[in-house]
This record gives structure tokens, sequence and C-alpha cells, in this order.
């Protein structure tokens, strides 16, 4: 049995389904309280807390526990900046909470959730594993320091250091519905069904057509790169990293064309000056993940990955409000 923190999750839920169909039985545990119940797809949950080692406890005595993949996590750069001890709280007393319970339990292996964010301003054009970590936030740094709490026990791990999660899956009622909505995508698409506002916050960075370059990877690749892992540590002991990501720049004007084109909409956003700590450029090196794992992306088009947040978005535009389980 895989236990999911965070199942109830964006990332969560679709991983949750990947690892179900490739025959791995899960357990979710979240706090619903960035998730959704209704994400959570024929299979047992617990709401119960990372902060609270007897939630916890409650979660790996009920079942029989025997790997982790650990996404529970607050994860808005802005409001980490604003509520930085929030932050260390949650992402890594959590953290160190669930290895703890791990320990006295004999669960060795986990996958953890870790983010482009620890490497800060990038120092090549596309990072791989071995770009210095120097987090620009105290969420990357919470995410960095996760990680190291996971490295300094004795247990098999693999932390996924996901670029930027967009898209939805296309075979299931599942997507993106996070309260307040930051991304890009859901931001756009979101704006274009009278829901929410949107604006390119700044167009005059050094790329091709001044506005900031991302790696957009389907949600439903990353999802799949979870079983990927949890498959890889049955047989590779030690602490592994990767980075997922789809390997192509994305700038956002770029994405709002893609939109445009998906939706048959005429976009013309308003732009506005740059959000300080936006790098210019964050791309991944995802060749590691590709030659250690076996893993990669399927959904590389952007058209595809707008199609299905789309998709979601149009079907559900009050999010998991509107769906009946
Ligand atoms: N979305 C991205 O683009 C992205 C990029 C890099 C890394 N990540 C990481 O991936 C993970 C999942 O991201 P997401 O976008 O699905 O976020 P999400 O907010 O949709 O999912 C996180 C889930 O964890 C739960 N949770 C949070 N704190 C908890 C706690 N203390 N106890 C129990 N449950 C708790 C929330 O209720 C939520 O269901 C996070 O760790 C995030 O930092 C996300």
């Amino acid at each position: 049995m895989v236990l999911v923190t965070g199942g109830a999750g964006y990332i969560g839920s679709h991983t949750v389904c990947a690892l179900t169909e490739a025959g791995f039985g899960c357990l979710v545990l979240d706090n619903l309280e960035k998730g959704h119940i209704e994400a959570v797809k024929g299979v047992p949950a617990i709401r119960g807390d990372l902060r609270s080692p007897s939630d916890i406890e409650q979660a790996f005595c009920s079942y029989g526990v025997t790997s982790v993949v650990h996404l529970a996590a607050y994860s808005e750069v802005g409001e980490s900046v604003q509520f930085p001890d929030k932050y260390f709280e949650n992402n890594v007393t959590g953290t160190r909470n669930l290895l703890d319970a791990m320990e006295t339990h004999g669960v060795d292996k986990i996958v953890f959730s870790s983010s482009a964010a620890v490497y800060g301003e990038p120092k090549t054009a596309t990072i791989d594993e071995s770009h210095p970590t120097a987090p620009s936030s105290p969420y990357g740094e919470s995410k960095l320091r996760a990680e190291r709490e996971i490295t300094s026990r004795d247990i098999k791990s693999v932390c996924l250091r996901y670029f930027n999660a967009s898209g939805a899956s296309p075979t299931h009622n599942i997507g993106e519905d996070h309260s307040p909505e930051t991304h890009l995508v859901p931001r756009l698409l979101l704006s274009l069904l009278g829901r929410t506002t949107f604006q390119i916050y700044g167009s005059d960075y050094d790329t091709p057509d001044g506005t900031c370059v991302r790696d957009y990877v389907h949600v439903s690749d990353l999802a799949r790169a979870h079983v990927d892992a949890v498959r890889f540590l049955e047989n590779s002991p030690g602490n592994h990293v990767f980075n997922l990501g789809s390997g192509h720049g994305a700038s956002v004007s770029e994405v709002v064309a893609a939109a445009a084109k998906v939706t048959h909409k005429s976009i013309s956003p308003l732009v506005t000056g740059r959000r300080p700590g936006d790098p210019s450029r964050l791309v991944a090196s995802n060749e590691l993940a590709k030659k250690v794992l076996g893993w990669a992306p399927v959904h590389q088009d952007l058209e595809t990955i707008v199609e299905h947040a789309w998709h979601w978005h149009r079907r559900f535009p009050d999010g998991y409000k509107g769906v009946i389980i």
C-alpha cells in the first residue's frame, strides 16, 4: 500500500489515479485545507494533518503502508515570503513527522514532491540536477530543507523537482482547483470564463518576446513519473534527485496564443509590471529522469496541455463545487 500525502490536491489526485491504474493500492492522507475529497477516486482517505503525529500514526496503523509518496505542502511563493514560518512548519516539520512515523513503522521508501524553486535564479539556459541550489523564496528553502531531512535518514528516496505542472487528466474528471489560483494556465482560462482576471507580469524580460519563459509539464506526465519512481525504489538503494519538466520553454505570450487557438477566443491581456523574484527563464533538463527512471513526457505539446485544462475548466468553471461524486 502506498501512502499518498496530499492525495486530494491537484498533482496528488492525478498521482493516485496513475498509481491505481498501475496496480498499486493507495491510501490518501490529506487535511483537505487545499485539497478536495471529490478528487479522491475510489481509494481510502484519511482526513489528517502532517503537523499532528497522531494523525500520521492513524494512517500507518490502519493500513499496511510499504512506501510513501509525499506531496502535502503549502506551495505559494508569494505567501511564503509573507509568512515564512507557516511554510517551514508545514513543509519541513510536517516532513520530519512523516519520516519519524516511517522509521517507527519500518517503511523505508519515499518519493518526495520537490520543486524547481530550490534552484533560485538560473545560471544556465536549461537546469540540470547539478545546478547549484539557492532558493529565492522561503517556499523554495522549505523544499530544500525537506529534501535534506529526507536524505539525512536511513531510507531510500527519490526527490522529484517539478517545473510548472499544468493541464488536467484527459480521462478522469479531475483538474486544477486552487483557491486562490495563482498559476498561469488556470488563471488565463478562468478569465475567459469570467471567473477571474488575467494579466501579464512584465514584457521587458531578456527573452525573445519579453515575457517570462517557463517549462510547462502535463500533470498526467508528472503523475506517471511517481509510478516510475515508486518502482525504481523497489530495487535502488540511496537518495536520488530528478528534474521533471518537458525540457522546452514557453513564454507567457506563447501560452496566451495557445489558449486563443484552443478556445477560439481573442485574448488581449493587460500587461503590468514585473513581479519581484520572477526569473526570466526556468527550463528543465529532463535527461536524467529519461535515462534513469525511463520517464518521458507524453503530452509535450503546449496546445494539448491547454486543451486538457480548458476541457476541465469549461466543464467545471467553479472547480470541484460542480463535481458530483
Ligand atoms: N503545482 C506545481 O506546479 C508544483 C510545482 C513544483 C512543486 N509542487 C509541489 O507539488 C506538491 C503538490 O502541489 P499541488 O499543486 O498539487 O498543490 P495542492 O495544494 O493542490 O495539493 C497539496 C495537498 O496537500 C494537502 N496538505 C497541505 N498541507 C497538509 C498537511 N499539513 N497535512 C495534510 N495535508 C496537507 C492540501 O490539502 C492539498 O490537498 C506540493 O508539495 C508542491 O509544493 C507543485
